[in-house]
């Protein structure tokens, strides 16, 4: 089991992370039941929720937990799973992503893969999850590092790319978070806020094991150990994303991340975006451009 934590401050409320059936979103959820949260597991394949779902219940006595069957790739499933939630939501934490991919390759409704699912399935997630959230519901996108290093330009945003793969998921998460930060600018006046956070840089074999999930080997467990100055496992990378979510000394429109050496590890702190993700004409752009390509409006 996981020690008792400090508080079960998270009594009543009810939380949906995608992407929760492995690595980050995996421990955003446990951390989130360990604290009384009822949290929804949005994820694309029964099974490996179920495994996640297994392992959560396992460690945390009394896990409040419930499973929406999610493809942020497909237009139809994320039309089904948001008309399928039947709880109000108080946050959603928009976490699953694709961190590579080839030139080329695309999501099920025909969008490069990375821009269709990190950032275009979120926004059509979140527009149509709109009528049920609680009017103080969190959203919290998350991030990467590699947002720096991307120019989103909302008017090319699904053709053909050129350059590596690394640039263009720094573009596709730019675009996640300039959504955020421009749904938080629309949400202004209202008690709901939408923040950014990022997990630094987390890698699975400094993770605490979990039965069923990413299994690593000793040896490598072992040969990790000797990064672990320099980077941290996928539960330390949680906790920004946790504290975006949940903590009082968050606001709409923050970013965190971790407080270490070049982000890459540390407790969480505020940490720095680009102009370009909290730019308001290239915010009002992308959420034009978001809609035209999702095919959903998305009015507030
Ligand atoms: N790890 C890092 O150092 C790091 C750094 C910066 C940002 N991030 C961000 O943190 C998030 C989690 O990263 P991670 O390292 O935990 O990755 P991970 O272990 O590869 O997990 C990715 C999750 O996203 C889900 N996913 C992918 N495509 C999906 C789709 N079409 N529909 C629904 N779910 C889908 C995966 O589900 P399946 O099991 O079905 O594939 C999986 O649950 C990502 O957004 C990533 O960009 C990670």
């Amino acid at each position: 089991m996981t020690p008792t934590p400090q508080t079960r401050d998270l009594v009543g409320r009810t939380i949906l992370v995608t992407g929760a059936n492995a690595g980050i979103g995996y421990w955003c959820a446990e951390l989130l039941a360990a604290r009384g949260a009822r949290v929804l597991l949005g994820c694309r394949s029964p099974e490996r929720a179920s495994v996640a779902e297994r392992s959560i219940r396992a460690h945390v006595e009394g896990a409040d937990i419930g499973i929406l069957s999610l493809d942020l790739g497909s237009s139809a499933s994320i039309a089904e799973a948001a008309a399928s939630v039947g709880d109000t939501l108080h946050g959603v934490i928009c976490n699953a992503g694709v961190k590579s991919a080839h030139r080329g390759e695309r999501t099920a409704d025909g969008h490069d893969l990375m821009i269709g699912t990190n950032a275009l399935g979120h926004f059509a997630l979140l527009a149509q999850l709109a009528p049920t959230l609680s009017p103080d519901a969190r959203v919290v996108a998350v991030g990467s590092i590699a947002h720096r290093f991307a120019r989103i330009a909302p008017a090319t945003l699904d053709e053909p790319w050129t350059g590596s793969s690394l640039s263009q998921y720094g573009r596709s998460k730019a675009a996640l978070m300039a959504i955020a930060f421009e749904l938080d600018r629309r949400w202004r006046g209202t008690a709901r806020s939408a923040l950014c956070a990022h997990p630094g840089y987390a890698v699975d074999p400094l993770t605490p094991a979990r039965d069923g999930l990413a299994p690593v080997s000793p040896l490598v467990r072992g040969l990790a150990a000797l990064t672990g100055g320099l980077v941290q496992g996928k539960d330390a990378g949680a906790a920004p994303i946790v504290h975006a979510a949940t903590s009082t000394d968050a606001t709409g429109g923050d970013y965190w991340g971790p407080g270490g050496l070049l982000e890459f590890r540390g407790a969480p702190r505020r940490v720095r975006a680009s102009d370009e993700v909290r730019s308001r004409e290239v915010g009002a752009a992308l959420w034009a451009a978001a809609e035209e390509l999702a095919g959903v409006r998305f009015p507030i």
